[in-house]
């Protein structure tokens, strides 16, 4: 680089400098843009797939007739979802939010459905805030991850990971209860 080169790329980032520290410096933003927190979450995710009120259903499934009838995840078929979250492993226990959402199967081998679901909170200090996830979840393993891409209210911002236990497994009545232990960094 020739000497006028270089001078013109000390300007160039004279003015970056000049652009981040007016950016830092405004006040204006609707939450605080420093001050990250880390929350820890930890609730049952109670999921029933027979009786009155099933927490899934079938929305859509592929047109396809080599498709197995008594496969309930075939490749191409989306489930919505809501599911009560709950404080304790019983079911029965109090609900603190629940979970809404797309679940869909989308592996050719397994069964390995894609997550896109809101989880919103109806209690405690969260109450009126959710988190966002839009990850892979391969429910018969016992022990997943599911990625945390987002949030509302106090998780504005929110990014972070969900593990996830699968405490309870009923295939013949469908009921499962999932531990969930979720860190979140947001800004709230
Ligand atoms: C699983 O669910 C079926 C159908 O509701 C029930 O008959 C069976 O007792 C349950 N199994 C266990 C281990 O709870």
């Amino acid at each position: 680089m020739n000497n006028k080169s270089m001078n013109n790329v000390n300007h160039l980032l004279l003015l970056l400098l000049f652009f981040v520290v007016t950016v830092v410096s405004q006040g204006h933003a609707p939450f605080s843009i420093v001050k990250e927190k880390v929350t820890h979450l930890h609730f049952f995710y109670q999921e029933r797939l027979t009786g009155d009120n099933p927490t899934a259903v079938l929305a859509a499934k592929p047109k396809d007739t080599r498709v197995d009838p008594s496969n309930l995840l075939p490749f191409g078929a989306a489930y919505v979802l809501e599911a009560p979250l709950t404080e304790g492993q019983d079911p029965n226990s109090k609900v603190v939010g629940k979970a809404q959402g797309l679940g869909v199967s989308a592996d050719q081998d397994t069964t390995i459905v894609v997550f896109m679901v809101d989880y919103g909170f109806t209690s405690g200090e969260f109450s009126g805030s959710s988190f966002s996830v839009m990850s892979r979840n391969p429910l018969l393993e016992t022990d997943r991850e599911l990625a945390i891409v987002g949030g509302r209210g106090k998780f504005r911002m929110a990014r972070g990971f969900a593990t996830l236990h699968t405490n309870y497994m009923n295939i013949t009545s469908g009921f499962f209860t999932v531990e969930y232990h979720v860190v979140l960094f947001h800004y709230e």
